[in-house]
């Protein structure tokens, strides 16, 4: 959601702040803008709509000499998506980018306004820029204008400020939204000073960097990187970030599930035992109950985790949706384990639930992608998923690796706690490899998939049932559906179809049945039938042909409901993804949606 970027050196300018932003659209924008100093001079240029839009805007300008430049792509909060609205904004002889929201901008842009100064757009963000111009009028130095400005804001923000009375310098403040600074060289072999909002467009340009803690005010330029506070070095493989020959990132990033998975699993299953060396310190004696908190996808993993963590570490779990737990007044216990799950690390309810978790005394473990985000720095404890860097907006792997973790956490607990004997452990190893193997996509069951799409683009919605754990994988086949199809889905537990649901269904209604042969089978098919009576159109997946559905996936054999359960998870991923590319939607950047939500 919005990505800032920020350059010093002596690269061209241009390139490199929109080379930054490209990196950063996969958190999803609406408008994007640019505005280099040269030479003393402000050059902006802004536009609506994808990156192409603002390098036509700017294709005959370059700027090769020592400067500096900010960069932004916009995801609207305050004000439509317009030009005019897009960032940088611009004062008389300023420019500011800033990611969040200023929550106290209209008192201040009144007071502003009283005092003479003109408003462009309607945005929060443009008051930052006149603030500070204002009291630069008064202020001993730059700086000082620039923290009394950031004093004054309350809300959350990532902001480059950018002046002509101070050419060599770029401002920074962060409060809640990430910004990170790093060093590298440009082509002269000299210093060169990047800033970003994530890790992404710094790989292969900075090798050493600062993410930023909130609070962080400051100025930056060449030869002053060294200042910053804990600093570190940045390694990563551009090459990883790219789609690999696929045409979409999701697609790539399905594909890769069977790998990431054992990349979490790496070094915390052997054959006959569980080790979480990150939770050393955690006495599992202490802790009477968990509570997994989060939103979105990374919810319907942790209601999957509540399943296990209840059934096999027998803990009492309960499953919080950020956004709602924050303002409910929760009763926490002491001996609850607060656990927090995100595949970015940056989600603004996820990030506001872990505080107040904190806050009021809890241990706090965050499952998270994102090493050094701020869910992992704030948390007492942290669990990589290590799924590599996530670009499609709609999460598959990420997904995949969180499950992974929580069934993975479930059985070190179980273990710690004497509930399971060795071979039960084996036991739960060797399917945790069957269920990653099951995710390494057959081309001809994608194909398959991929026909079948055709059939399923016109009806008036869909609904996805399952029981147990099937019943959150339901709503992560729907959320992943409606995100890149834009077409109506929904998730339920099949029980409940009799008690309201199923007054919808008829032959145009689309009914995706999970049916696993391990877990509640018979129950499952009497909700199917039902279905069934009353014509709904049914697509099933599972192991034995079902005789009341109109179409079959196919699911391997097992003996064990948790790789049906990762099997199942593939051809949810790929259905939506064969459905939205039918309807010919953009699939990694779906409309209105970003991938990183770092406002409330
Ligand atoms: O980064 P997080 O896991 O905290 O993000 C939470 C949700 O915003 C995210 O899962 C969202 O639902 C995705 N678009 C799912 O595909």
């Amino acid at each position: 959601m919005c990505g800032i970027i920020g350059y010093i050196g002596n690269d061209e300018k241009k390139s490199i702040l929109i080379n930054g932003l490209r990196e950063l659209e996969y958190r999803g924008y609406d408008s994007a803008g640019i505005c280099v100093l040269e030479n003393g001079e402000l050059r902006n240029f802004k536009a609506v709509g994808k990156l192409v839009n603002l390098e036509r805007k700017c294709e005959d300008f370059f700027f090769n000499g020592f400067g500096l430049g900010i960069g932004h792509t916009r995801w609207a909060t305050h004000g439509k998506p317009t030009e005019v609205n897009a960032h940088p904004h611009f004062g008389h002889f300023s420019n500011v980018v800033h990611n969040g929201i200023i929550e106290n901008y209209q008192s201040i842009k009144e007071r502003l306004q009283t005092q003479g100064r003109t408003f462009l757009s309607q945005t929060d963000t443009e008051v930052i820029v006149h603030l500070f111009e204002s009291h630069l009028e008064t202020s001993t130095s730059v700086l000082e204008a620039f923290s009394q400005t950031i004093a004054e804001l309350k809300g959350a923000y990532a902001i480059l400020l950018i002046t002509q009375k101070s050419p060599n310098t770029i401002y920074y403040a962060k409060n809640g939204s990430p910004l990170i600074i790093g060093k590298g060289e440009d082509k002269l072999g000299k210093e060169a000073i990047y800033f970003a909002s994530s890790d992404a467009p710094l790989i292969g340009l900075a090798n050493e960097v600062c993410y930023l803690e909130d609070g962080a005010v400051g100025a930056c330029e060449v030869g002053g990187f060294h200042m910053l506070p804990k600093i570190k070095p940045l390694s990563g493989d551009k090459l990883s970030a790219q789609k690999d020959g696929f045409t979409f990132f999701m697609e790539k990033e399905i594909y890769e599930q069977h790998k990431v998975l054992l990349e979490t699993m790496m070094g915390r299953v052997s054959e006959d035992s569980f080790s979480l060396e990150e939770l050393n310190g955690l006495d599992f004696s202490e802790v009477e109950s968990i509570t997994l908190c989060a939103c979105g996808t990374s919810y319907h993993a942790a209601i999957a985790g509540s399943y296990l963590l209840e059934r096999i570490a027998k803990l009492k779990t309960k499953v919080e949706i950020a956004s709602e737990f924050r303002y409910r007044e929760p009763i926490l216990r002491q001996k609850e384990l607060f656990v927090v799950i995100s595949q970015s690390g940056e989600t603004a309810d996820t990030l506001e639930a872990l505080k107040l978790a904190k806050k009021a005394g809890l241990k706090t473990l965050g499952i998270c992608n994102v090493d050094n985000s701020s869910i992992v720095r704030q948390s007492d404890f942290g669990l990589l998923t290590r799924a590599g860097i996530e670009k499609g907006v709609a999460s598959t792997k990420a997904f995949a690796t969180q499950v992974m973790v929580l069934w993975i956490l479930a059985n070190f607990i179980a273990q710690k706690c004497g509930i399971l004997g060795k071979s039960e452990i084996q036991q739960q190893t060797k399917t945790m490899l069957e269920a990653v193997r099951t995710t390494k996509v057959d081309k001809k069951a994608h194909e398959h998939i991929k026909r079948l799409s055709r059939r399923y683009l016109h009806g008036h919605g869909f609904f996805f049932i399952g029981r147990d754990i099937f019943y959150p994988l339901a709503l992560e086949g729907a959320l992943k559906l409606k995100e890149i199809s834009y077409l109506h889905a929904e998730g339920y537990p099949s029980g409940e179809m009799k008690h309201g649901p199923i007054a919808l269904a008829d032959s145009r209604l689309f009914c995706v049945a999970l049916m696993p042969q391990n877990l509640l089978y018979d129950k499952i098919k009497s909700n199917v039938e039902e279905l069934s009576a009353r014509d709904a159109t049914l697509c099933a997946l599972s192991a034995e042909y079902y005789e009341g559905c109109d179409d079959w996936i196919k699911i391997p054999h097992t003996s064990h409901y948790m790789v049906e359960f990762f099997s199942m998870m593939v051809v949810l991923q790929i259905f939506a993804l064969e459905v939205a590319v039918r309807l010919g939607n953009d699939v990694d950047m779906p409309r209105n949606l970003a991938k990183s939500v770092t406002v409330e």
